[in-house]
């Protein structure tokens, strides 16, 4: 973790923390926190966030609130600062879950969501070669997430990202998926993940992660996937887990410094 990106990571955790200390609630807070680490350009989200292989910038955020069960995501979103945002006006403004693609681009701009300036250079790319490109196992993620639980005893999560390194233009990964990206409930709690989205999709980890270690265990040994994840309790009580080699992270509970590390075991 760099210096930039651990005081990031502190100013993120203060914004959150301060937000749910003025009695905001869980999904003001968890929105408000991705909200700086998309716009740092430090992390793989937002103006961070990786390109396709068609040079293309294409991201994937959802949020999700645990008293009601009101979720929203947006899927392949292109040239906007902050998609958590555009997740939650999905969540707020429609009927639906989940928008995708050029249409969720139009969605954003409806909005008159914040443009980014560098959206991605279009470039050739063969599939031939980028098949075999895909193939190669990555470690290098990014995803940023944040849980939140309020005063009023409701629980909060999102998570923002440029997927992965290499992916086919059009690839989607576990992020703006409810159940595998990102789950929040107020009897069981709340779960944002971070690592390959393939794995994590495949056995809807956000949802099935009460037990974390297991699940994360069972992730490595059945089909070799590698996450991490942010989990909070409705009492309250959270950890971070991940069986990835690094998870930048932290939590803050008011007072001193918050604690932001690149492992947690
Ligand atoms: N977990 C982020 C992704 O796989 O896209």
């Amino acid at each position: 973790m760099t210096a930039s990106q651990a005081a990031c990571l502190r100013a993120a955790l203060q914004v959150g923390y301060h937000l749910l200390d003025r009695g905001s609630s869980a999904l003001v807070a968890v929105e408000q926190t991705i909200r700086v680490l998309e716009r740092s350009g430090l992390f793989n989200a937002g103006t961070g966030a990786h390109l396709q292989l068609d040079g293309v910038r294409r991201m994937d955020a959802s949020i999700m609130e645990g008293d009601s069960l009101r979720a929203g995501a947006v899927a392949s979103i292109e040239g906007i600062v902050h998609p958590i945002t555009a997740a939650r006006l999905v969540m707020e403004e429609t009927d639906h879950v989940l928008l995708v693609g050029p249409m969720a681009t139009k969605f954003a701009r409806h909005f008159k969501m914040e443009r980014q300036p560098f959206t991605g250079k279009p470039r050739r790319f063969s599939y031939e070669t980028a098949l075999r490109k895909t193939a190669h196992n990555r470690e290098r993620h990014g995803t940023v997430g944040a849980v939140a639980l309020d005063r009023a005893g409701t629980i909060a999560a999102g998570a923002s990202t440029g997927g992965i390194d290499r992916m086919l233009p059009g690839r989607v990964g576990d992020t703006p998926i409810i159940g595998c990206g990102v789950y929040a409930e107020n009897e069981t709690g709340a779960v944002s993940m971070t690592g390959l989205g393939e794995g994590i999709i495949r056995l809807a980890v956000a949802k099935e992660i009460c037990a974390a270690r297991l699940v994360l265990q069972k992730l490595v040994a059945r089909i070799q996937g590698a996450a991490g994840c942010l989990v909070l309790t409705p009492q309250g009580r959270f950890t971070i887990r991940h069986s990835t080699s690094h998870m930048m992270a932290g939590y803050w509970a008011g007072r001193g410094i918050p604690v932001v590390k690149d492992t947690f075991r």
